[in-house]
This record gives structure tokens, sequence and C-alpha cells, in this order.
């Protein structure tokens, strides 16, 4: 059975594409079987890998008789990544799913049906606690939090914790896995002291592991490929491998 993390935070521009990318990468480089899940109309995650797809994970939450598209993504050498691709149309399906019976549940019982071919899925979500992200808190079971090291970034924690406490009605055992500082750069006094204040509030919550901030993220981004395949020997690439083992030696 896979074990399946909503990747969230409604602040926008955080890291929640970039790290479910490449802890995704990461998991699969360790001989995990992945799936990453892009429930966000911007369609980032999709993007990332550059897949250009014809369906989208939008007709599945609509209509339980279409399974949830899984894309193996070829063109970008990722073995053992599978992806579930968005577009925009998610947006106004978005719209559409709030007058239908069961709204919450709909990515969760899609998920189930394809879960235990993976041993990690994976649940990229938009920059808001809308119904797309109250979906994925429902489907998953275990939340990982990436935020910036900035004081405006933490305040909204306290909000997505709420969130987390609502959907527990609908999903008794969800859990924050851990809050990653995803872009810290730590040559800024402010983002040592926010790390070391996260760390104080949150104790071992916190990820241990630290992605600093890093052109070659960006870059591999913008390439259509993980970090991996962009600068494997890098530095950056060593920090996402190394959340991944920390990722599976909390689950
Ligand atoms: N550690 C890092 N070093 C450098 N750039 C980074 C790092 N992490 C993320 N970025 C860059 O920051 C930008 C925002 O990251 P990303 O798209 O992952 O955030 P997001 O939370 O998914 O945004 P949104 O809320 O819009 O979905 C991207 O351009 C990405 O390449
Ligand atoms: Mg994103």
């Amino acid at each position: 059975m896979a074990t399946i993390i909503a990747i969230a935070n409604q602040k926008g521009g955080v890291g929640k594409t970039t790290t479910t990318a490449n802890l995704g990468a990461s998991l699969a480089e360790l001989g995990q079987r992945v799936l990453l899940v892009d429930l966000d109309p911007q369609g980032n995650l999709t993007a990332a890998f550059g897949v250009k797809a014809d369906s989208s994970i939008a007709d599945a939450l609509l209509d339980r008789a279409r399974p949830l598209p899984v894309v193996i993504i070829e063109n970008s050498q990722h073995p053992g990544v599978s992806l579930v691709p968005s577009a925009i149309a998610l947006a106004t399906a978005e719209a559409a799913l709030m007058a239908k019976l069961g709204r919450e549940m709909r990515l969760r019982d899609q998920i189930q049906a394809i879960a235990d071919r993976f041993d990690f899925i994976l649940i990229d979500t938009p920059p808001s606690l809308g119904l797309l992200t109250i979906n994925s808190l429902v489907a998953a079971q275990v939340v990982i939090v990436p935020t910036e090291a900035r004081f405006f970034s933490i305040q909204g924690l306290q909000m997505l914790q709420d969130s987390i406490s609502e959907t527990l009605y609908l999903n008794a055992s969800l859990k924050v896995m851990g809050i990653l500082l995803s872009k810290i750069d730590t040559r800024l006094r402010e983002e040592r002291a926010v790390s070391k204040f996260l760390r104080e509030r949150w104790g071992e919550l916190v990820f241990s592991t630290e992605i600093k901030t890093n052109s070659k993220i960006l870059e591999a981004g913008s390439a259509g490929v993980s970090v991996f395949r962009y600068n494997g020997a890098g530095k950056a690439a060593a920090s996402y491998l190394a959340l991944a083992r920390e990722v599976m030696s909390r689950v």
C-alpha cells in the first residue's frame, strides 16, 4: 500500500511544486515506485516534467467512471516516476465540483483505485485552502508543508494547521509528517532566525534537512527535468536525497 503525501501550503511560491518534483525524483532514485499528482490548475508540476497531456485529472474528479490518467514520464529519463497531469480546465472543474455530492472525497476514491501500484504518491496542491487542497488532505495519510524562511511565510502555518484540523472530520488519521524549509538562504540572518524559531516552535516536526536556495533548482524546473537529471552531482540533488531518506524514515 502506498504512502500518500499531500504537499500543501496556501502561500504561493514557497516551493510546493519544486518539492513534489524533486522529492519524487529522489524517492525514485532510492528504488521507490512514485506517482506524482498535479492538483494545481496552474499545471506547474506537469510542465516541470515537460509533459503535454490531452486528458487531465479534472475529468476523473467530475466523473467517477473515468480513471485517473497516469502518464509514464518518458522524455525526461525519470524511471520509476509517473504523473497524473493537470490542465487549466481543473479551475472550472473545481467550481463544478462544489455542486457535487462527495466533493471532498473524490480524489481519495480515485487514488485508492490505483494506490497498490506505487510506494509513494505525492500530491502537489494549489496556493489556496479551497476544495482541491481539501481533496488532497482527505486523500492523504500525511502532509508535508514546504515553507520559505521568512517571518511573513510562517505566519500562515497556523491557518494551514486549522484546515488540517477541520479535515480530521473526514480523515481522522491525517497527520503532518513535517515542515520543510524548502528555499533557505543561510547567508541571511533573518532566514537563519526563522529556521531557529520554527525549530523551537514545532520541534521535531521540522525536517532536519533544509533545501538551500540554489540556482540549479530553478534552472532544472525551467528545463523540464528534476535536479538529478540537471545536475546530479550537485549539492541540491544531495539535499533532496537526504530529504527522501528522512521521509522514508518517518513513514
Ligand atoms: N531551493 C530553491 N532554490 C531556488 N529556487 C527555488 C527553490 N525552490 C523553489 N524555487 C523556485 O521558486 C519558484 C517557486 O517555486 P514553486 O513553483 O515550487 O512554488 P509553489 O509553492 O509550487 O508555487 P505556487 O504556490 O504558485 O504553486 C520557482 O521558480 C522555483 O524554481
Ligand atoms: Mg506550485
